[in-house]
């Protein structure tokens, strides 16, 4: 480190520790908000009401908490929603909001995978997905083991490839276990098409947030391969369905959990994405 660096490294080391700039005690309480705000959270208290609380828990006790601020927010026990509480956003605090927000890909996972109980449970989560009229035109299919082979024989049967005996497509491969996303529109008079396939594009997007909150990798995978005869066939679709592609599910390795603890990736600005007519 160079001279330079090294003096700013102890002025700042000194400040913080000292803790007496202006700039290290609102750092300060700002992260005791955000810790009292996030244990309301976490004790159920999800949504606008948890930082109400916390201010509340802050003007009560101030002093218990700053000693202890692992305490914070566990005498409430109150859980779900009130919205009696004007909205409050804080998606560092909130862990629905930081999931969103914090959320990667994984395209290299390694083998140990959710069983097939797990995935039970995420799709119960994933289950409360926007849907007009309550049709479920979604559906995910396991595929574990031999399955990944077969999806590999019809994925080279469409793409008309012929390979030596012994070799396989290892695209497949990548994961120890996939699911295919399969959209399976209902014909209604109020309801168009489109409007189920979103549905089961909002159910792939929450699977993907569900696993990642869980603690698995996942990446959805499609290829212009996806809804051609032989691939269709294995699948055994319907002619109205359509395969929307593959989540390949595993375990995050250790050298990236130790990326993704030092480091985070820049959102875009969220102006793009929003305007007035
Ligand atoms: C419907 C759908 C299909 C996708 N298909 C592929 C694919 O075939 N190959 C690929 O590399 N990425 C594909 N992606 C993109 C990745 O899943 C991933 O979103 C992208 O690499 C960006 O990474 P991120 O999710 O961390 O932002 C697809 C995404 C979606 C939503």
């Amino acid at each position: 480190m160079g001279r330079h660096k090294k003096d700013k490294h102890k002025e700042k080391k000194h400040r913080h520790r000292s803790g007496q700039t202006a700039e290290c005690a609102e750092k300060k309480a700002g992260k005791l908000e955000r810790e009292r705000a996030r244990a309301h959270f976490l004790d159920g208290s999800t949504g606008p009401w948890a930082k109400a609380l916390a201010a509340q828990d802050a003007r009560e006790s101030p002093a218990a908490e700053e000693a202890d601020p692992d305490s914070a927010g566990t005498a409430h026990t109150r859980r779900g929603p009130d919205y009696s509480m004007p909205s409050s956003i804080d998606i560092v605090a909130d862990p629905v909001l930081y999931a969103m927000s914090t959320r990667r890909s994984i395209s290299k996972v390694d083998p140990e995978t959710p069983s097939d109980s797990d995935l039970l449970e995420l799709i119960r989560a994933v289950s409360s997905v926007a849907d007009h009229k309550g049709l479920r035109p979604w559906r995910f299919l396991i595929l574990r083991g031999d399955d990944r082979h077969r999806l590999g024989a019809a994925l080279d049967e469409a793409a008309g490839v012929v390979r030596e005996p012994g070799e396989v497509n290892r695209k497949p491969l990548r994961a120890e276990l996939l699911l295919a996303l399969v959209c399976s529109p209902t014909e209604h008079e109020k309801v168009p098409e489109w409007e189920q396939r979103a549905t089961a594009a909002g159910a792939g997007h929450l699977l993907e947030l569900a696993l990642w909150q869980a603690g698995w990798g996942v990446m959805w995978r499609s290829g212009t391969l996806a809804n051609t005869p032989p691939v269709r066939r294995l699948h055994r679709l319907e002619d109205s369905e359509l395969l929307m592609g593959w989540f390949y599910i595993g375990a995050v390795p250790e050298r990236y959990r130790q990326r993704l603890a030092s480091s985070t990736r820049p959102l875009p600005r969220p102006e793009q994405f929003l305007d007035t007519l």
